[in-house]
């Protein structure tokens, strides 16, 4: 008997018999309108190109290059052994792409547009499990920073309604640059710093300002999506270097000729292995930017929160070539809903940053920048991290030992040496698709760890967060995933 989707397929097909495509592109379209029209949903898995072909009676070859098509367009996602998937963002972009109930047939996304939409967001919305990179926005002093915002607020006045200056609020600029120069190592003065909203907001300006249409940047491999979305934004291209427990081996990418216009970077846990770059590794691309005269862009988003030692220094401190632009961000620090975050550039490129910034988003809002002045001259951000510090190592220790006690039969944890999530590698007889669907019907956010992969090698797993949620809502979860987990093995 025909499955449901071949009868579906095949309708779709015969539909289109009077445009004279080719059977390979006919397929593609069929399939992409069954994901326009919903009735092929995100971790859908679709039937073996075996089966596909003999139902349609055609080559498995042409099912295949079907297939592999719409892999390259980000629809699918293909696993060895697994089976071919429909992913979170092809589903997504095809819902963009269809034409909304016959309305407006004639409004459709630019190459550029469906290239960003490809990529997907970046922001998980919820502190959920194991959402990652979401910091616990529960433990913070929510009434201290509720009365320093009054009292700002009176202050400041009508002031507070006004246009701030797009490079961001002086006092606060003074406060970032005095706090990254005394715990980072970051070599700048407050006119160096620009305040922006996120640091997503920081990787959009640096591509769009620092890279023209087909520049290639270096990036590490697995990586942080909103690099990737950032280049999507401005034509650049990735450049995929890999990754080991030292994090992007920088020797491979100076063995690149011709080399990269820069390279993107988070060297205090890498985004998502939590890899710290060496010393070493640190001073090799510092010597390789110098030579090449390009740029490094440090990525210091969690690096306040390192549990089993000192922070290292950052690579901006140990540059003195002028050769890096450093990222840092106080929606891990504080609370994602704050909006701040910051930028510290080289002296002659502040002025074109800034005007980048008044097309973005203008300026962030003038209160919460003040309050962060006051919150951080007065001592209270430096105490809330130390406060947090204790909070998160008791998490990740916890963390640790549940995943031990659960989850040792069904893959390898990297334990994380700070940071808000880890790595989980899922051994090779299960689906990252189909585990993370299943966990998802059962309220469980399972981040994909092998679609953050951008060469031919990727590893299927998780990058489980576990800062958001304490150490009992934690051991809930990770039994949550292991039921699921053997609910495969038992199949
Ligand atoms: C590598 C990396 N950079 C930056 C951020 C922070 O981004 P934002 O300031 O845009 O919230 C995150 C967290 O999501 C991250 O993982």
């Amino acid at each position: 008997m025909r499955s449901k989707f071949a009868g579906t397929l095949i309708a779709l097909l015969e539909a289109q018999a009077a445009y004279d495509l080719p059977i390979g592109r006919r397929i593609q379209n069929a399939i992409r309108r069954q994901l326009g029209n919903g009735s092929l949903k995100a971790f859908d898995r679709l039937p073996s190109t075996r089966a596909l072909a003999s139902e349609l009676g055609v080559s498995r070859e042409t099912v295949e290059l079907a297939y592999q098509h719409l892999e390259s367009e980000g629809y699918l996602i293909r696993e060895r052994g697994s089976g071919s998937f429909v992913s979170e963002s092809g589903a997504q972009l095809a819902q963009f792409q269809s034409p909304s109930g016959g309305r407006s047939r004639s409004l459709h996304l630019s190459d550029r547009g469906k290239k960003i939409t490809r990529f997907g967001g970046v922001q998980d919305p919820v502190a959920q499990a194991f959402a990652a990179a979401f910091p616990d926005v529960r433990s913070f002093p929510l009434a201290l920073w509720n009365k320093t915002a009054s009292r700002i607020s009176r202050r400041l006045e009508t002031k507070a309604l006004t246009y701030c200056d797009p490079q961001g609020f002086r006092p606060l600029r003074e406060q970032i640059s005095r706090y990254i120069g005394a715990q980072r190592g970051v070599k700048c003065e407050a006119d160096n710093i620009i305040v922006l909203t996120s640091s997503q907001e920081a990787l959009l300006l640096i591509a769009t300002m620092m890279l023209d249409v087909g520049d290639t940047l270096a990036v590490e491999d697995p990586c942080y999506p909103g690099i990737r979305s950032a280049l999507a934004v401005s034509g650049a291209h990735p450049l995929p270097i890999e990754v080991d427990h030292n994090g992007m081996m920088v020797e491979t990418l100076v063995r690149r000729s011709p080399a990269p216009r820069g390279v993107y970077v988070t060297p205090s846990h890498q985004y998502p292995t939590t890899a710290t770059l060496s010393l070493e590794r640190r001073m090799a691309l510092i010597d390789w930017a110098k030579a090449n005269r390009s740029f490094i862009i440090e990525d210091d988003y969690d690096s306040e929160y390192r549990y089993d030692a000192q922070p290292i220094s950052c690579i901006q401190g140990l540059d003195s070539s002028g050769n890096v632009l450093y990222v840092g961000t106080f929606t891990k620090t504080l609370f994602p809903g704050v909006r701040l975050a910051y930028l510290a550039v080289p002296s002659h490129l502040v002025q074109a940053f800034v005007t980048m910034r008044t097309l973005v988003d203008g300026h962030s809002a003038i209160l919460n920048q003040a309050v962060l002045a006051e919150f951080m001259e007065a001592g209270e951000f430096t105490a809330h991290i130390r406060h947090m510090r204790h909070i998160f190592k008791a998490r990740r220790d916890a963390f640790v030992e549940s995943i031990d006690r659960h989850l040792s039969p069904y893959g390898t944890l990297r334990i994380p040496a700070g940071g808000f999530q880890a790595a989980w590698y899922l051994h090779d007889r299960y689906s990252e698709a189909e585990v993370r669907a299943k966990a998802e019907r059962h309220g469980l956010l399972l981040p994909s760890l092998g679609g953050l992969f951008l060469g031919k090698r990727s590893t299927p797993g998780f990058v489980l967060g576990y800062a958001a949620i304490t150490p009992s809502e934690c051991e809930i979860a990770v039994q949550r995933l292991a039921r699921i987990l053997k609910s495969f093995q038992t199949r």
